[in-house]
């Protein structure tokens, strides 16, 4: 697990947060995709070496509405790249980190994702994806 894939970012306002970040970074938009299972809206920022993901919400009682609503925007996750989801979360568990997502679940890219709470992460909440079209 050496690979950053992603920093999420949680925001109010999609449309507003790409242009901010185009404008004022360069940062340009690779991925967009709704995830109304988590009540998400997304966009995946390319950068050289990782991507952002900035998030909002889709619904107002949403988890990343009570999250926007305590914390305001900002730094929301940091997501490693790992080769089996499967395996890593049996480790997590084993060594008794608190996972949110017991079983991987489907993420946007054709990953598959989980998250671990931050209460076991040093406060970071830390999600883990694997690529299902590819072996890296
Ligand atoms: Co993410």
């Amino acid at each position: 697990m050496q690979v950053i894939d992603h920093i999420g970012i949680a925001v109010i306002d999609l449309e507003a947060s790409i242009e901010y970040y185009r404008k004022n970074f360069g940062f340009e938009v690779e991925l967009r995709e709704e995830l109304p299972s988590q009540e998400v809206t997304l966009a995946f920022l390319k950068l050289d070496n990782t991507r952002l993901e900035l998030l909002a919400p889709l619904e107002p009682g949403s988890t990343l509405s009570k999250f926007l609503a305590r914390r305001g925007p900002g730094l929301h996750h940091i997501c490693y790249e790992v080769k089996d989801i499967v395996e890593a979360l049996k480790d997590f568990s084993e060594k008794g980190f608190k996972l949110i997502d017991e079983t991987p679940r489907h993420g946007a890219n054709s990953t598959l994702i989980a998250f671990i709470h931050p209460s076991s992460t040093e406060g970071v909440l830390t999600e883990l994806c694997q690529y299902q079209d590819r072996s890296s």
